[in-house]
């Protein structure tokens, strides 16, 4: 194990100086938007305590190892796909929820890779996505304002002056979730359960019968076939650990300060500090201010981290952010996940992806097309069109080719469930059909089906991309 806590003789300088006038606290003398507002400060104190005692969730060797993968999508040779739910709940926990949710990312990966020859960077949204930034910061019902809910890290979604307090015991909850998950994606990521002999076995039961899954047997059926020519050349799966064995990364928004805090850790190997909360962290749109806390704390840890860019970004704003996360100019380190909306996606993004590579930034470029297309629809429920995110996704890779610019990846909120969140898709799910199954505690998630037609529809403009 290469990460241990940090001990005194750390603080005292040791190893590697970190970045400059920074620590993993720097940021509590900035201005930390969309914080809890604890209740019990002392409660919370002894709960950062605690939760620094406890072990890395992930390596410093390991956010190195996805680091270099960026490094590769950051030069035009992979893709990234980053996935998964908007925000992860304490209460639908369990084996087949994280299986589920595995599957249709293994799924949309080899489809990507399949199609368009392009390898996969694997990285969830999972394992630690509890808490969310909200506009307001209490909900008002029937003249009763409460606090927001803002993820299950800090307090309940019920409608109760109880449910909403913010509790720092979700802290540790979050922790011990965090653990077990990634336990158990380890597990089957490593055991088998992703070897590609096993391709077909990762269609859900309620996608079978779709055109989609049709699509997917053909697709499974010719890698069977690749694959047996392979171990007829002598070339199987054991000796090959590719063929049995993903990578799959960690990663979630690193709103909570105090928590990531908690658990940075300086890896006794280089000196560097690492959030090993996750492989990946990124700073969400509303606390990107390049003088606030997130960007504070962000600059001085080693991970490959990330930032949401939204359309009112200017050059400037994202020129400086390039500079204070990424000075150094490491390719794989810095990742900007773009969300502009489908209609001012290809106006929007040419100017940025310009200057960025005028300037010499090595950076991912992510299009995350959900975040830019949220509306509610008159039944009142807040929703995407399958549509615009595919619009959003096709003038992202527009913009790249116009400016010559590798479109580095999708970033997108799925569940493996068979959810009626988002409208559109294969289904043509309609506004009365929200109600049937809208499980989501955020944002509206792409269900199975329309997740796999994503990935198809995506390996398309990929491959056009790369002919
Ligand atoms: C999210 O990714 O769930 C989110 C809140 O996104 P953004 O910061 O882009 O609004
Ligand atoms: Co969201």
């Amino acid at each position: 194990m290469s990460t241990v806590p940090p001990t005194d003789a750390d603080a005292a300088g040791r190893g590697a100086p970190p970045a400059d006038g920074w620590s993993p606290s720097s940021w509590h003398q900035r201005p930390a938007a969309q914080q809890p507002d604890w209740p019990d400060t002392a409660e919370l104190e002894a709960v950062l305590k605690t939760l620094a005692s406890y072990p890395p969730l992930v390596f410093a060797g390991e956010t190195r190892a996805l680091q270099g993968e960026l490094a590769r999508v950051a030069d035009g040779r992979a893709f990234l796909l980053q996935a998964g739910d908007c925000a992860e709940s304490f209460e639908s926990f369990s084996a087949d929820s994280i299986r589920e949710r595995l599957k249709v990312i293994l799924q949309m990966a080899v489809v990507l890779t399949y199609s368009a020859g392009v390898p996969a960077v694997k990285v969830g949204r999972i394992a630690g996505q509890f808490a969310k930034p909200r506009s307001a910061a209490t909900e008002t019902v029937d003249g009763v304002e409460l606090p927001s809910f803002r993820g299950h890290m800090v307090n309940d979604i019920a409608f109760t002056s109880a449910a909403r307090r913010p509790d720092p015991q979700r802290l540790v909850e979050a922790y011990h979730q965090s653990a077990a998950t990634l336990n158990l994606l380890r597990a089957f990521t490593k055991g088998g359960f992703a070897d590609l002999g096993r391709v077909h076995q990762w269609t859900q039961e309620f996608v079978a019968a779709s055109p989609e899954a049709r699509r997917y047997e053909q697709l499974a059926a010719e890698i069977d076939r690749a694959l047996r020519f392979m171990r007829a050349c002598g070339v199987g799966s054991e000796a090959v650990p590719t063929l049995h064995e993903v990578d799959f990364w960690t990663s979630h928004e690193a709103l909570v300060l105090g928590y990531e805090e908690a658990l940075t850790r300086r890896d006794s190997l280089t000196g560097d500090y690492y959030d090993c909360s996750a492989h990946m962290v990124w700073i969400g749109e509303r606390t990107r201010g390049i003088e606030d806390a997130h960007v504070e704390f962000f600059r001085g840890i080693g991970n490959p981290v990330g930032c949401k860019v939204g359309p009112t970004a200017t050059t400037d704003e994202v020129l400086e952010l390039c500079e204070r996360l990424n000075p150094g100019r490491v390719p794989g380190r810095l990742t900007l996940i773009t969300r502009m909306g489908a209609d001012r996606v290809v106006d929007g993004l040419r100017p940025l992806l310009r200057a960025v590579d005028d300037a010499g930034h090595p950076v991912v470029w992510a299009c995350d097309p959900m975040h830019g297309n949220t509306f509610t629809a008159p039944s009142g429920r807040k929703t995407r069109h399958f549509d615009a995110v595919l619009a959003e996704i096709r003038g992202f890779f527009e913009a790249h080719r116009a400016e010559g610019t590798w479109p580095g990846g999708v970033h997108v909120e799925l569940t493996g469930d068979d959810v009626t969140e988002c409208l559109g898709g294969a289904e043509d799910l309609v506004d009365d059909d929200l109600g049937l199954r809208y499980e989501t505690m955020c944002d509206p998630r792409l269900n199975g089906r329309q997740s796999l037609d994503l990935a198809f529809r995506v390996a398309e403009l990929l491959d056009d991309r790369t002919r």
